[in-house]
């Protein structure tokens, strides 16, 4: 099947080269020339593991390709993807849907048969009715069907995440739709990944309302983790004791410094304007968004304390090893690092950081910090060290190797890496989440 993919982005790159790796005929489309001609020399916009493998795999295979022209990508293709961001709107929080109304207009304007249009993008619910409209008063004389297919991806395990989703939702208003969705994911009935079928606005709003649970989640078991440090409790025995009621699960159970990322902060506001505009109020929603933001900087004041107090700590240096909301990935957005990091630095205390592929991104977003070439390099001669991301490279240090190296032996785990006997028999004064 052609399928054309608009929008060469994170979801829009990652699902357009999956799609291509399943035997379809790819096109990928984005304005930006510079991008596009990066793309076709291999090279790729984001850090995305095994994505430039497949990437190139797929367009050695002749079943994926780039190009800047909207008309001629989508020329032929029984799917159209709209795979373009949706950024919070400055100001009130709502998705900004001006790009994929864009991409709507352009592609009636050019459409020359029938074509299921996808919505892949995060869209508020109604989004699809909006597109619906732009093509049917285009007066095309020939059948077009506008479905919702949300993505699920989790950024630094997006591939895997297409290729064995729990579920892939399509929200779709009639034959013609299902019938071509059906045709884009066949390849996955044979991995028996469900395929559910529910009206367009059902399937906008599943998008929203996972993310917001999942963020809900969360935020709940940071929450424990505070009160676990308040009565003696260890959250990851709590966590472990509740997630395995099959009722409840195991997954997104981790308490950390809260969550951050491109997809949770955003939607959660998003979801939240939706609510209100229908007058129907998501209050467990609107407390997971707040707790979240004020934990960011409280995570700060955790380092803070640590070092024996705002006295105490003016004038010294702390250690960041980790600053990209999650490992696996160079995104900064929404990534505690940086209210933590503004945190520090507004109550004087010096700041180094090292990560290992989000410096670049981060660099503009922490003005101030400086950025160094290793763990080690940045653990030397400070005063404390916060573990803030949990990537690979950090959790097997040679404890004995930055004792010798920093200034003071304080550990703060805000991602309970460590194993707290293991740490202090090295030495460290060590403070972990959620566990006293
Ligand atoms: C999230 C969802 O997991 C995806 O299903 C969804 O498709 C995506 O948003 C999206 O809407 O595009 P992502 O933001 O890539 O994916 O990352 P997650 O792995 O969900 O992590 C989000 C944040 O939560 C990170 O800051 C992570 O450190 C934090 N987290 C996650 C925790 O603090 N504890 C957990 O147990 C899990």
């Amino acid at each position: 099947m052609k399928i054309a993919m608009v929008g060469s982005g994170y979801v829009g790159l990652v699902s357009g080269a999956c799609l291509a790796d399943f035997g379809h005929d790819v096109t990928c489309i984005d304005k930006d020339p510079a991008k596009i001609e990066r793309l076709q020399a291999g090279i790729m916009p984001i850090y995305e593991p095994g994505l430039a493998e497949l990437v190139a795999g797929n367009v050695k295979g002749g079943r994926l390709s780039f190009t800047t022209s909207l008309a001629e990508g989508i020329d032929g293709a029984q799917a159209i993807f709209i795979a373009v961001g949706t950024p919070s709107r400055r100001g009130d929080g709502h998705a900004d849907l001006s790009f994929v109304y864009a991409v709507a207009r352009e592609v009636a304007e050019h459409l020359k048969g029938p074509a299921v249009i996808v919505t892949k993008s995060t869209v508020p619910v109604g989004t699809g009715d909006e597109v619906e409209r732009i093509l049917h008063d285009a007066g095309l004389p020939f059948p077009v069907s506008v479905v919702s297919n949300p993505e699920f991806l989790r950024e630094g395990a997006a591939i895997g995440d297409f290729k064995r989703p729990d579920r892939i939702v399509v929200g779709a208003e009639d034959e013609f739709g299902r019938q071509v969705m059906q045709d884009v994911y066949r390849p996955l009935f044979l991995n028996q990944a469900p395929l559910l079928f529910t009206s367009r606005r059902s399937s906008e709003l599943i998008k929203y309302a996972a993310n917001a649970f999942l963020a809900t989640k969360i935020t709940f078991i940071n929450e424990i983790a505070d009160l676990c440090e308040k009565v003696g409790g260890n959250v990851q025995d709590v966590a472990r004791g509740i997630g395995l009621d099959n009722r409840i699960g195991s997954k997104f159970l981790h308490a950390g410094p809260g969550y951050g990322g491109s997809c949770f902060p955003k939607d959660t506001l998003a979801l939240l304007k939706t609510a209100e505009d229908y007058d129907s109020p998501l209050r467990i929603v609107e407390a997971v968004a707040k707790v979240n933001d004020s934990r960011k900087r409280a995570m700060g004041r955790k380092v803070i304390e640590a070092m024996g107090g705002a006295e105490l700590a003016r004038g010294k240096t702390v250690a960041l090893l980790g600053l990209t909301f999650k490992p696996n990935t160079d995104d900064m957005r929404d990534a505690p690092a940086i209210a933590i990091a503004q945190t520090l630095q507004d109550a004087g205390v010096a700041v180094v950081a090292y990560d290992p592929e989000g410096m670049e991104m981060a660099a503009p977003l922490m003005p101030g910090v400086r950025m160094v070439g290793n763990a080690y390099e940045a653990v030397t001669g400070a005063d404390a060290v916060a573990l803030v991301t949990e990537w690979d490279a950090f959790r097997a240090l040679d404890l004995d190797r930055v004792k010798a190296l920093v200034k003071e032996p304080v550990l703060v785990d805000l991602r309970n890496v460590y194993r707290p006997d293991e740490v202090r028999a090295k030495g460290f004064a060590y403070t972990s989440i959620g566990r006293a």
